[in-house]
């Protein structure tokens, strides 16, 4: 008598999604905030890049979607409070820029939650960090970014 046997498909495990994140942060404000993280050895995500820019005026729609086409999964955008901007209007033209940015990354199919906007000063050390590890959660919540698998096809 044969002897049946049933091949049970082992299921792989899959790998755990690691976030790819690019954070611009202003010279004057973010980028000193996430020095002073540093300094105090504020625990926080490793999951990012840092692109410092002099100032987050500076950060145009062309950056955060160069950033999201060769990659990111991402794409935060920090600078200094509203009033602290080292050239005066800076974050101003940086809440017009970002409203932009917005609009073209919903065009492009892509959730709105994966750029972000948040102020952080030469001294918020602690809230670098926490804005690092909220923006990472909500990142890995969402999953890869639509337009990576779509790279990674063509390769
Ligand atoms: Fe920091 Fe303008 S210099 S936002």
């Amino acid at each position: 008598m044969a002897q049946r046997t049933t091949r049970t498909k082992k299921k792989k495990p899959q790998a755990e999604f690691v976030p790819n994140i690019v954070a611009f942060a202003c010279n004057w404000c973010s980028y000193a905030g996430a020095d002073t993280a540093g300094v105090n050895r504020v625990q926080y995500s490793p999951n990012f890049r840092v692109i410092r820019t002099m100032c987050s005026g500076r950060v145009s729609p062309g950056f955060v979607l160069k950033a999201l086409k060769l990659g990111a999964d991402g794409v935060l955008v920090s600078g200094c409070h509203f009033g602290d901007c080292h050239y005066i209007f800076g974050n101003y033209k940086a809440v017009d820029q970002f409203e932009k940015t917005k609009a073209l990354v919903k065009t492009l199919g892509l959730d709105e939650k994966r750029i972000r906007l948040e102020w952080v000063s030469a001294a918020e050390g602690a809230r670098w960090g926490q804005v690092i590890d909220e923006f990472v959660e909500q990142i890995t919540a969402l999953g890869p970014s639509p337009l990576n698998h779509k790279q990674k096809a063509k390769k």
